[in-house]
């Protein structure tokens, strides 16, 4: 019997601070003309103090499994694509794990970029199609303003902060991810990056100084790799899928830039009214951008169970790819049962964790007095 892996869930949370282009006019020399004109944005969200790329995780995936019958403890794996991970170590999905209360999921991180979305739910899929795994969490989560030059004009403009999330389930019904296209060109590794903090530059005094742990972006060239790419990926990604262009009801882009969504309407023969755009709230989310997109198009009604969806990304490494789509999903209110049960469940998974941490210190002590009794035996042995 064929398997399919089927995105029963999503969800998406965007901090509430918001920065509009006027207030970056404030900071760096810009204007809101030049970048509406540039790129489509007007604003975008940013985290506070208190809140990281975990913390948006948690909030999107828990709006997500509220929409399936799944309990966190049901979950069997989490992946979370992210390039502002909350450390170099450990994996972002592991803190997400924890404050899920997930207590049987492996959970990793997948870093690819803006592509990273597509790609951890493309392995989410296999995983579930060869009957490995029943279900999976799939987040796309980013606070890239933390590594944002704010004196760089050419990129500051750009980004946001944001998580969107999907429940992947098995199901026998035809539907769910049908087809997936991924690449990779590290040729282009240097056109994005954030150069310092990995092994390869150490952070020092001087890569702090030399502002090397900011992004750096040669945006020429991502531009022109993105529209070349766009378009190619959603050809492959559809063919594979066994289907035609005229099969798809809804493009779901990466949100980089307005002029490059177009390009690819253009170059795919679509009218823009068949591609979900909410850049202009949010900028460039990166790997959050399409699960939040996806997220917001189901909420306005322009996604319906039997609909053939495409998401279609690139990003730093160079990365891109697409991947074909079949929703099953009704749109449904979550009851408000569901809500309060989860709001619970968070409550408990923080009583669970704080547990886990006493008794791994009283573990702890016990494990240092048998050891110090056991030298000391041997010691007048
Ligand atoms: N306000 C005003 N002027 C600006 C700004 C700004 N914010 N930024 C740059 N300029 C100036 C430049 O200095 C330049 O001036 P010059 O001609 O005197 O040198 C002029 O505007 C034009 O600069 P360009 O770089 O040619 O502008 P362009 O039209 O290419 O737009 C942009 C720049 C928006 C960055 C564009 O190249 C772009 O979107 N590139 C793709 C970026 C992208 O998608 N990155 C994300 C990838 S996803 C990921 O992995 C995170």
């Amino acid at each position: 019997m064929p398997r399919y892996a089927h995105v029963t869930g999503w969800g998406m949370a965007v901090p509430e601070l918001i920065l509009t282009n006027a207030d970056l006019a404030k900071m760096v020399e810009t204007t809101d003309e030049w970048i509406v004109e540039r790129t489509g944005i007007r604003e975008r969200h940013l985290a506070d103090k208190h809140e990281s790329t975990a913390t948006l995780a948690v909030q999107a995936a828990q709006r997500a499994l509220e929409r399936t019958e799944i309990r966190p403890r049901d979950l069997e794996l989490i992946i979370v694509a992210t390039s502002s991970p909350e450390h170099i170590f450990p994996a972002t999905a592991s803190i997400v794990q924890d404050r899920l209360g997930a207590r049987t999921a492996g959970a990793f991180d997948l870093s690819a970029a803006c592509t990273g979305f597509i790609f951890a739910v493309n392995m989410a899929a296999q995983a579930i199609r060869s009957g490995a795994l029943e279900n999976a969490l799939v987040i796309g989560a980013e606070t890239l303003s933390r590594i944002v030059n704010w004196d760089d004009r050419s990129t500051c403009i750009l980004f946001g902060d944001g998580a969107g999330a999907f429940v992947l389930q098995a199901s026998e019904k035809p539907g769910g991810v049908l087809s997936c296209v991924m690449r990779s060109d590290g040729s282009g590794a240097d056109l994005l990056s954030v150069p310092a903090g990995g092994s390869r530059i150490p952070t020092s005094i001087e890569t702090v100084r030399g502002k090397l742990h900011g992004i750096h972006m040669n945006g020429r060239e991502v531009f022109r790799f993105a529209t070349r790419v766009m378009a190619s990926a959603t050809h492959e990604a559809v063919e594979q899928a066994g289907l035609h262009l005229d099969d798809v009801e809804l493009v779901v882009p990466h949100q980089a830039n307005l002029r490059i969504i177009e390009a690819a309407a253009r170059g795919l023969r679509l009218p823009l009214s068949r591609f979900m755009i909410n850049i202009e709230r949010y900028g460039n989310t990166s790997t959050a951008s399409i699960p939040m997109a996806v997220a917001e198009a189901v909420e306005a009604g322009r996604v319906h169970p039997g609909d053939h969806l495409v998401l279609v990304g690139f990003g730093a490494g160079l990365t891109w790819g697409a991947l074909t789509l079949q929703w099953v999903a009704p749109e449904r209110p979550v009851p408000t049962r569901r809500r309060r049960l989860s709001l619970l469940r968070s409550v408990f998974a923080r009583v669970r964790s704080s547990l886990r941490r006493v008794v791994r210190w009283l573990e702890g002590l016990l494990w240092g007095a048998a050891a110090r009794r056991r030298t000391g035996d041997d010691s007048e042995g």
